[in-house]
């Protein structure tokens, strides 16, 4: 059992806890005790139920802080840049959620893919269509899921077929503010698109639910691509830059997720800071729509908080074993490194921070609700052979990152259940 208490570049080992041989102790889905097997086994009376999982590593549920379940379909779409990428490809997959059943059918596709890859809590963008978040949400609720989600707002630069308005912008995020923010483990994020897509009446409308719902989240895209930052200055005309545009109509905060940010400049630096805002840094959708290299030492030394996501589709995989792979290359490209215990760190109790939510999710402090996942060492020839050569703990867990995908997760667990089993998943699932 593998899990943290803070960031460990700051606290190096004391920021974890590893049990080699550990036990997780869980009630009522919540954790109860995490440590030694044998000691917590030893406060037990023998009818309580034990699983053992021999030679694998138990980490908490991962979190994913950018994903957009309608685009399932889009990834691997060949060939563009963000703009018309979003033209060419996701505009019309988005479309097709005006249905209300074709958005069921892709939302419960969408979690048992999360699941299946150890992803127990995910910052989603749902399409401009209500019914698109209800049918998400429906979906998470009979999972257990905690997930947050949102209607996209959006009403220029884009088909007249995904467009709203203003005022049904509004009152569509206000109707799912009341039916789900809060209800069971589901949360609510306010979700312009982003500065292209909205008028400033619809961005003055979002700034007004986040007054309104002082406790809902914010989720946009920000400074992805260098034609959509020209774009927006041409569309802002008076704005100090991108993020001063969200910024005048009260968007930012510590629940406030801007996907990519990797074209900023200081002075966004500094207000993302001033904020508590935070970046969400998505690499394998970065690399893949050749949006750029975001700098993670860089965010550190100005202090701005940040997050990794899989930003899928644009980003290619729902693994963050995949995503935080591709962050360390990234990395390595700037010049820096990226250890895989701080990986590990970001992709459970550094994501869970940058949403609020350290308190419930992200680490096996007591209380907290019990979501994990269980990853297998030996889940590919190779990798075993690897880890056979492995020493430390962060070598092992290393080797994890770099060659693990969905295939690596043995087992997922959503307040104390398993809801992913790979070596028994039923006939409807199947393996990439
Ligand atoms: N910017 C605005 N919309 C999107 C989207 O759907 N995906 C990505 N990657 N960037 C965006
Ligand atoms: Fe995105």
């Amino acid at each position: 059992i593998l899990h943290f208490l803070s960031d460990p570049d700051v606290d190096g080992e004391n920021a974890y806890q590893f049990f080699e041989d550990g036990a997780l102790l869980i009630e009522n889905g919540r954790v109860l005790q995490v440590g030694e097997a044998e000691a917590v086994l030893a406060s037990l009376s023998s009818d309580i139920p034990v699983v053992e999982y021999k030679n694998h590593l138990i980490i908490p549920g991962m979190i994913d802080t950018h994903i957009h379940f309608p685009q399932v379909e889009v990834i691997a779409s060949y060939g563009e840049q963000l703009l018309d990428w979003l033209n060419n490809y996701t505009f019309p997959a988005e479309r097709q959620f005006e249905d209300k059943e074709y958005a069921s059918n892709i939302a419960n596709f969408f979690l048992d893919e999360l699941l299946k890859n150890g992803t127990t809590t995910a910052l989603v963008f749902g399409t401009v269509h209500k019914q698109s978040v209800e049918a998400f949400f429906e979906a998470s609720e009979q999972r257990n899921t905690r997930m947050i989600c949102g209607k996209v707002m959006m009403n220029r630069n884009a088909p007249e077929f995904l467009c709203d308005t203003p005022e049904s912008s509004y009152q569509d995020s206000k109707e799912l503010i009341e039916a789900w923010h809060n209800k069971g483990r589901q949360l609510y994020a306010v979700t312009p698109r982003f500065a292209i897509t909205s008028t400033e009446e619809q961005l003055q409308k979002a700034g007004q639910l986040m007054e309104e719902y002082p406790d809902v989240y914010m989720q946009t895209h920000i400074s992805e691509n260098k034609d959509e930052v020209a774009f927006v200055q041409e569309l802002f005309p008076d704005s100090k830059d991108y993020l001063d545009v969200y910024d005048q109509f009260g968007l930012l905060g510590k629940r406030s997720v801007f996907a990519h940010g990797i074209h900023l400049t200081p002075r966004e630096h500094q207000r993302f800071r001033e904020t508590g805002s935070s970046v969400s840094f998505c690499p394998t959708s970065n690399l893949f729509l050749g949006s750029g290299l975001l700098d993670i030492k860089e965010l550190e030394e100005e202090q701005v908080a940040y997050s990794v996501a899989t930003d899928v589709g644009g980003g290619t995989s729902f693994s963050m074993l995949q995503t935080l792979n591709e962050a360390y290359k990234v990395t390595q490209l700037n010049g820096n490194k990226l250890s895989a215990l701080k990986s590990l760190y970001l992709a459970t109790l550094g994501n869970a921070k940058t949403l609020q939510l350290e308190d419930k999710i992200g680490s096996f402090k007591e209380g907290n609700e019990a979501d994990f996942a269980v990853l297998d060492f030996n889940s590919t020839p190779l990798m075993s052979l690897k880890q056979s050569k492995c020493k430390t703990l962060a070598e092992k867990l290393f080797a994890m990152i770099i060659l693990g995908d969905d295939r690596a997760v043995r087992a997922t667990y959503v307040a104390g259940n398993c809801v992913h089993d790979r070596d028994n998943s039923s006939a409807s699932q199947t393996n990439q």
